[in-house]
């Protein structure tokens, strides 16, 4: 995609449609930094009312791979469209300064960020063994609701053939009834064309969350999307534990071919566990679809009720 090589500084705004004027905008606290720059809580003022929003800004310091990664996320935001799991876009300032991406504040914050806040006290302490038999409660039907939201939202991100490479409950918000939205489409990819995305360089992807083919073979589609999916359950369903633990990307790699998958999560319910192990299936096209996690999610809320 070489259509954005020109400088943020020139005069023409990248989507005219939703440039926002610099003047409208009044920054706020920090919400969170990355090594690429930061997002801050802003007021966005439009026809004499005001907005909270969400500000991504990159650092004077950011690289031209990161302006193009912001510059990426805003085109697959105008894409995507609207969805009530997804993120949404308000606008962006492209020109006349920093590259400045304004997206739907979430008022409760990243997902994993909540399951770690609300996890139980005693899941700390209590040996892994132990916690089965505890008596330890999780909020198991907002829980499992996350994962349905998150399944919606990708639903929706298939159907207009993008790859999001990233999805993770770090990249999950949560908007103020808990609804979750996926966000952070720096990494994502439009496959119109293609069906699959091939990466080509290397650079610094999450391992723990990466698909099966997409370690080996550099290939990307909405399947292996799915296999991410199913590692954020986990990461629900053990309110924010690391996937493989203290186990390096490395050892990791060695042991996926072998069959070695994460294991059932001390308080996860067996149905759950059973849709997570299927993203994990080695062959693609094994594992289900968003649309049929969907189903399935749904249903195993409806008989935990
Ligand atoms: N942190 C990062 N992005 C955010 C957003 N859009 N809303 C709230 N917190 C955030």
């Amino acid at each position: 995609d070489n259509q954005h090589q020109e400088s943020t500084e020139s005069s023409k705004p990248v989507h005219p449609d939703w440039e926002i004027p610099r003047s409208s905008l009044k920054l706020g606290k920090i919400l969170g930094k990355g090594q690429f720059g930061e997002v801050r809580m802003g007021e966005l003022r439009k026809r004499g009312v005001t907005e909270t929003v969400a500000v991504k800004t990159l650092k004077a310091s950011a690289e031209e791979r990161d302006k193009e990664d912001l510059i990426g996320e805003l085109d697959i935001l105008v894409t995507v469209g609207r969805h009530d799991n997804i993120i949404s876009l308000v606008g962006a300032c492209t020109v006349g300064g920093p590259l400045t991406l304004v997206v739907e504040y979430a008022a409760n914050g990243c997902l994993k960020d909540w399951l770690r806040n609300n996890r139980p006290k005693e899941l700390n302490k209590t040996d892994d063994k132990d916690i089965a038999t505890s008596g330890i409660l999780l909020p198991m039907e907002q829980l499992i609701t996350f994962g349905l939201d998150i399944a919606n939202g990708m639903t929706h991100l298939a159907a207009m053939q993008c790859v999001h490479r990233d999805l993770a409950a770090r990249n999950v918000l949560l908007g103020k009834d808990l609804t979750a939205k996926i966000s952070d489409f720096g990494l994502s990819r439009d496959i119109y064309e293609e069906s699959e995305y091939v990466k080509t360089t290397k650079s610094q992807l999450p391992i723990r969350w990466i698909a099966y083919e997409s370690l080996f073979y550099h290939v990307y589609t909405t399947q292996s999307d799915v296999w991410s999916f199913g590692i954020l359950l986990w990461e629900i369903m053990t309110m924010g534990k690391q996937p493989y633990g203290r186990m390096t990307g490395k050892e990791l790699m060695k042991l996926l071919p072998g069959g070695y998958r994460l294991e059932k999560p001390a308080l996860c319910p067996q149905d759950v566990y059973e849709v997570m192990k299927t993203c994990w299936e080695t062959l693609p096209e094994n594992r289900p679809t968003f649309p049929e996690l969907k189903a399935t999610l749904d249903r195993i809320i409806q008989d935990h009720r």
